[in-house]
């Protein structure tokens, strides 16, 4: 029962299966291969426009490399005040930008609002002592595990192209946010005003494979230079290509979306049935985030369920979690079995019979 995040898994089947075939022989080296080539039509097949496409094998990298096309030394990168590039990339985005600065914003359930987008642009100087904004970045599925819908990614882009601003998309989860919208890779981006996506296979089913893709071709002027001087242009390029060709091959990717998203929805049904039991935010992906009974997370963590305590700074006003609670995360992937997320339930329901007795 380890719901601790979609990356305790390792990779599917047919992903290996793919690597293992692209293992065979000799291949040109650093991305000059027909994996690489192949992979790179078929995103732009996804997308349905020409791209730019450049593989690298961290989420990190991809936001980091894709922010700093955006985002000059001297320029600000708004996001989230809870989103990762902010928390949990240790610094890389400011790193690779040479310096440019974060700026994060509040958001109930670390969503973006384009008004709120909008009165802080507005909010700015002109003069040479304020760092000009550049960018923005927003999370698909984001931190809370909420999907901003293709109006929304409308409207802030329309905001940030209205100011001067670029949109990118971190897309760890953009395959679970897809099947969640029921929406086109097309629509969810670059026809909704995205400008740069990560584009997340690592959570999904690859080992470790992500794709910075770009749509405008002047913003990617420089991406393969910029990858190679920070180190995650590889050799064997090959080994980055193959997963993804496997990933995409025959829909996997949405499949394992699909499944990791209905084991979402099974366990936020059955413990939302439960007493004393809440949902801090809808789950609307692969993300479920209960505010438990301290007693059942005891029960629960005994009984060898692994998962972690989130922070509550994004709950809606007038939310909170009391002393004698917990506010956990769940994070279900395309390899939770149904029968871990069937026994998790039965503790928690037990849990909950003996609290209520
Ligand atoms: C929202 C989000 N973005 C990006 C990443 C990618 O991070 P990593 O560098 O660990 O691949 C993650 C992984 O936890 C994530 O949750």
């Amino acid at each position: 029962m380890n719901f601790a995040s979609d990356n305790v898994m390792g990779a599917s089947p047919q992903v290996l299966q793919a690597l293992l075939r692209a293992n065979d022989g000799p291949l040109p080296a650093y991305g000059s291969d027909p994996i690489t080539r192949a992979v790179e039509r078929r995103l732009a097949e996804l997308f349905e426009r020409e791209l730019t496409v450049a593989l690298v094998a961290t989420g990190t990298a991809a936001n980091a490399l894709a922010l700093s096309l955006l985002t000059p030394p001297w320029g600000i990168c708004l996001c989230h005040r809870e989103a990762h590039v902010m928390e949990d990339e240790c610094g890389a985005p400011e790193f690779y930008t040479h310096g440019a600065k974060l700026v994060g914003l509040d958001g109930v359930g670390a969503k973006v609002k384009a008004d709120d987008l909008e009165s802080y642009l507005r909010g700015l100087t002109s003069h040479v002592r304020q760092m000009p904004p550049k960018a923005l970045t927003i999370s698909q599925a984001n931190e809370c595990g909420l999907v901003y819908s293709t109006e929304q990614i409308a409207a802030l882009s329309d905001v940030c192209h209205r100011h001067g601003l670029r949109l990118h998309m971190d897309g760890a989860r953009f395959a679970n946010a897809l099947v969640a919208l029921g929406s086109s890779p097309a629509e969810m981006t670059w026809r909704s005003g995205v400008d740069i996506l990560s584009f997340g296979a690592t959570k999904n089913g690859c080992l470790a494979a992500e794709a910075i893709v770009v749509f405008d071709p002047e913003l990617a002027r420089t991406l393969e230079y910029r990858r190679k001087r920070s180190g995650h242009t590889l050799s064997k390029g090959r080994l980055l290509a193959a997963q993804l060709e496997g990933y995409l091959a025959n829909d996997h990717w949405l499949d394992n979306a699909r499944h990791a998203n209905r084991m979402a929805t099974r366990l936020a049904q059955g413990l939302r049935s439960l007493p004393g039991v809440r949902l801090a935010w809808p789950t609307e992906a692969n993300e479920v985030f209960p505010i438990l009974p301290r007693s059942m997370d005891a029960a629960l963590k005994s009984a060898g369920a692994v998962y972690h305590p989130w922070s509550g700074a994004s709950l809606a006003p007038g939310e909170q979690v009391r002393a004698d609670e917990i506010l956990v995360r769940l994070v279900t992937s395309f390899a939770t079995c149904e029968e871990d997320v069937r026994r998790f339930l039965s503790i928690a329901e037990a849990a909950a019979s003996k609290a209520g007795a």
